[in-house]
């Protein structure tokens, strides 16, 4: 099976942002994958309401919305309202977990949920059930083009067979680090749904790296 590929837009021109999406549009990717960081709960601002609604605006694939603040619970409705399709929250960012991921599903948009480095995924056992994504963080959030986390394979493949088990339609993305000298061994590990930032916008032919990306799998 091809991988779902989620080109990350914090590495994009943000000075010229209708190229890029216009890009993407053409491209093999399945996704957009959009950061949103508060300056809380990660060392970094990056965007808010009004770029994800002009990104929207563009864009033809489903954006799959990263968010990396604190009580996330709080604007749930207004990531919908500018064009989420997928909601992924932060596992250490929510106190009651079960229900904002119900509050999730409950506005039409597909639910997940991200681990960071630190944080085992067997602490997602109890809701696996109820999740159609698990995005694990290979880097610590806050910035593109970090050094992946060699230890992330573990995690997949835990998380794989916990899925299996669970919830064998589970999506498992992987963020942080993504390139095409990792992506077979990610997917070989139970991964499905990639990520990747500075490795899409920094290479020569994005356009190629994505049909890499997408293209190379484990048969
Ligand atoms: C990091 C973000 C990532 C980031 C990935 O906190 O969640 O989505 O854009 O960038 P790369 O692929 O450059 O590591
Ligand atoms: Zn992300």
């Amino acid at each position: 099976m091809k991988p779902l590929v989620s080109p990350s837009i914090l590495s994009a021109n943000f000075a010229n942002l209708e190229d890029d999406i216009i890009m993407l549009n053409k491209s093999e990717a399945d996704l957009i994958h959009v950061d949103v960081m508060d300056g809380v709960f990660v060392p970094n601002i990056s965007f808010g309401f009004p770029i994800i609604a002009a990104v929207k605006n563009f864009a033809k694939k489903p954006l799959d919305v990263h968010l990396m603040i604190v009580n996330p619970d709080r604007y749930l409705k207004e990531f919908k309202e500018c064009g989420a399709n997928i909601i992924t929250v932060q596992y250490e960012a929510c106190t009651h977990l079960h229900r904002t991921i119900q509050q999730i599903k409950e506005l039409g948009c597909k639910a997940s949920v991200a681990v960071n480095p630190h944080t085992p995924v067997m602490l997602l056992k109890d809701v696996l059930i109820d999740l159609d994504m698990v995005l694990i963080m290979s880097v610590n959030p806050g910035f593109g083009g970090q050094k992946f986390i060699e230890h992330t394979y573990t995690k997949i493949r835990e998380l794989r067979n916990m899925a299996n088990e669970l919830n064998p339609a589970l999506w498992i993305e992987v963020d942080g680090g993504v390139s095409t000298h990792n992506s077979l061994a990610l997917l070989k590990a139970g991964a499905n749904v990639l990520v990747s930032g500075s490795a899409i916008f920094g290479s020569i032919d994005p356009l190629h790296t994505i049909a890499e990306l997408k293209n190379i799998t484990p048969d």
